[in-house]
């Protein structure tokens, strides 16, 4: 018996990272997947996002978990595509129970006027929203959404100095704080129908978007090209506990909770798997 047997998960940014992680656990405990990924570049990136390869290999790994997924490449900031996924899962699955928005980006260049704030709040802020608006017509009571929010984003001055100059940081910082607060107002509205809807915040997360130039930078200001091991001492600063960074799978377990009915009367939480970052930041001591 599996946690979520019977239950179908939607999953976005699911083709690496923290949504792969996600789509296998929630797998592994019984749920049928759909799993939706930009799989294409966006502009104003200085890392790459995944690739049509990376999602054939969330297919894979679920697949061998002996789990249908539905695997579809979907950008968030489209409502029209999610819709069209959704109403495909629903047609192949009978049903959805599940919705995990997570699809994110951290970007720092401006091509043009503050365009990576323009991007990040595009895909992290309306990129969630309209994941949960594709989803909500389909959704019944007992159901439960998972949003993706940052600790980070929520320390004063953290993200902002990534890339100083480019106005993705401040974005990230704005449009996870947004999710925040769209959390606690929309789950006061889903609760008389038993939807619920929760927000996990993870600290540093060993994926793609932690490991980049310009977040390296942020915790090596005294260098113009920080590498991965130029980072690594740094990175330790932002935790209460002595560690770089978590994994996916720390944040899957708590969206396996989240998304069975364990959790069934959590509703409208901002949850942080933080490592006591924001501790130290409540208490003033943060590095
Ligand atoms: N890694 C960290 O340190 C960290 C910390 C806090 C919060 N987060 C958040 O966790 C979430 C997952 O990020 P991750 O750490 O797994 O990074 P990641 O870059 O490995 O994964 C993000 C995924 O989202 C996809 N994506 C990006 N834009 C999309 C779009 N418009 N439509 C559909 N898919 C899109 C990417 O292709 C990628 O597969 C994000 O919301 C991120 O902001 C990450």
């Amino acid at each position: 018996m599996g946690r979520l047997d019977s239950k179908v998960a939607l999953i976005t940014g699911a083709a690496r990272g923290q949504g792969r992680s996600h789509a296998i656990r929630l797998a592994e405990e019984g749920a049928s997947i759909v799993a939706i990924d930009i799989c294409a570049p966006i502009e104003s990136m200085n890392y790459a996002l995944a690739t049509p390869e990376d999602l054939a290999q969330t297919a894979k790994e679920v697949e061998a978990l002996g789990r249908p997924i539905l695997a579809r490449k979907a950008d968030v900031r489209d409502r029209d595509q999610l819709k069209a996924v959704v109403a495909e899962a629903v047609a192949e699955f009978g049903r959805l129970d599940v919705v995990v928005a997570n699809a994110g980006i951290c970007p720092a260049k401006d091509i043009t006027l503050c365009s990576s704030f323009v991007d990040v709040v595009d895909v992290d802020l309306f990129g969630v929203q309209n994941t949960v608006a594709a989803a909500l017509p389909h959704l019944q009571g007992g159901a439960s959404i998972v949003v993706t929010g940052s600790t980070a984003g929520m320390i004063p001055g953290l993200t902002d100095n990534i890339a100083p100059g480019a106005s993705g940081g401040p974005g990230y910082a704005y449009a996870k704080q947004a999710v925040a607060r769209y959390v606690e107002v929309l789950a006061l509205q889903l609760a008389p129908h038993m939807v619920r809807l929760n927000a996990i915040h993870p600290t540093n997360c060993d994926t793609p978007l932690l490991h980049n130039e310009d977040v390296y930078r942020a915790f090596r200001p005294d260098l113009e090209h920080p590498t991965r091991e130029d980072a690594m001492p740094a990175l330790p600063a932002m935790q209460a506990m002595p560690i770089p960074f978590i994994d996916p799978v720390d944040i899957s377990h708590l969206v396996v909770y989240l998304a069975s009915d364990e959790s069934r009367y959590m509703t409208g939480m901002n949850l942080r798997v933080d490592a006591g970052a924001m501790l130290k930041t409540s208490f003033g001591v943060h590095a």
